[in-house]
């Protein structure tokens, strides 16, 4: 499951030409600039999840100067029906696939996209709305109606903060609170399971033994998530009243990432925690790929820096065993022994250096 070309009409610094992808790894290099997150930018908007940094405006997607203010993507899916699918920006999204309106819900169901950026080396050592991003991409994937429940908490505990600021009952609240909590912790407890049955196997890309398990927000003295909820709401009413913010539930949950028995994020080398981020992404895609029966394209922004030789032979590995459609992008003006095509990109122009 993949992309076989793609075609970018007024995105950004890209030319408007059609570029073939290989089905494997597909190696993105080029000078700072050049626009090779453009490029995984505009695959993932292809996807159905819009911009790759959140809050981008539509209007600062049109290639500058060039007198429209319409961008257009296409791209063609890999398989047997090889359906087309366009996006068209302009103060709005519009996708059809096939000619046919189709919702962005749907379409990240129909080519799951997982993407890992810069920023995303953060999930081991940021803050934990990192970590809650990854398992909330990953359940927007493979749990359908995830992403709304979650929004209906998020809007719950705006709602309770508003209460609470004006020092009201949240009684009522409460109650709607905890089927939505209860539910989104046993998602996430589910979905870290189903990295963790993984991610022990991603060809020694990990250092060390790794762990992952949730920490709910603010509970966690039961193990019964509905329970939980209920226990710690009561036993925190007097610290939410007095701070008058939500302290327990879900928007507070943290991911714990434990490396040899240790945070990873205090006993890990740079280069480590990167590998144990992107190890993490690899567990995921394997995931959905069993929860989907499709592997999910991988998008990987500078995926070679911080790590030496050895991390980078790591890392060709278990991307080629994966066996799903990688865009990985670098900085490295060669890297002989990428096993896939590698694409030089300059200026927004892309050709193909090597089909290995
Ligand atoms: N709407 C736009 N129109 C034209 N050019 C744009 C637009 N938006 C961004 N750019 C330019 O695209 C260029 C390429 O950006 P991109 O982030 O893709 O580079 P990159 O190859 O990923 O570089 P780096 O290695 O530094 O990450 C930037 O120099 C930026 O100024
Ligand atoms: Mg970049």
């Amino acid at each position: 499951m993949g992309y076989s070309r793609t075609r970018f009409n007024n995105f950004r610094n890209i030319e408007p030409r059609e570029i073939k992808w290989f089905p494997g790894l597909n190696l993105l290099t080029g000078s700072n600039g050049s626009g090779k997150t453009n490029l995984l930018e505009g695959i993932n908007i292809l996807s159905g999840w819009g911009p790759l940094e959140r809050g981008t405006r539509s209007s600062s997607l049109p290639t500058w100067d060039s007198g429209s203010s319409e961008v257009q993507l296409t791209g063609q899916i890999d398989d047997e029906n090889g359906e087309i699918i366009k996006v068209k920006i302009s103060s709005r999204y519009a996708i059809r696939i096939e000619d046919k309106p189709i919702n962005a819900a749907d379409l990240r169901w129909k080519i799951p996209v997982l993407s890992f950026l810069p920023n995303d080396m953060s999930i081991i050592e940021g803050s934990a709305s990192f970590r809650r991003r990854l398992m909330d991409m990953i359940l927007a994937l493979i749990v359908p109606i995830y992403a709304s429940r979650l929004l209906d908490y998020r809007r719950g505990i705006k709602q309770k903060t508003v209460i609470l600021r004006k020092g009201g009952r949240v009684d009522l609240i409460d109650r709607a609170l905890v089927p939505l909590a209860s539910w989104i912790w046993k998602m996430r407890e589910e979905v870290l399971v189903m990295i963790s049955e993984s991610l022990n196997d991603t060809c020694a890309l990990l250092p060390y033994p790794t762990e992952i398990s949730l920490l709910r927000g603010g509970a966690g003295s039961l193990s019964l998530p509905e329970e939980d909820f209920r226990y710690a709401l009561k036993t925190n009413k007097m610290k939410e009243q007095a701070l008058r913010v939500p302290v327990v539930g879900p928007h507070r949950d943290d991911m714990l990432i434990k490396s040899n028995g240790a945070p990873a994020s205090i006993s890990l080398s740079r280069g480590f925690r990167r590998r144990v981020a992107i190890a993490l992404i690899l567990a995921a895609s394997e995931g959905v790929r069993r929860k989907l029966g499709k592997d999910p394209v991988l998008l990987l922004d500078e995926i070679t820096a911080e790590l030496d030789a050895e991390g980078r032979e790591l890392l060709f590995c278990a991307l080629l065993e994966r066996k799903a459609q990688v865009f990985a992008s670098t900085t490295e003006p060669f890297a002989e022994n990428f096993p896939g095509g590698i694409y030089g990109v300059d200026s927004g122009r892309v050709e193909i250096i090597n089909e290995n």
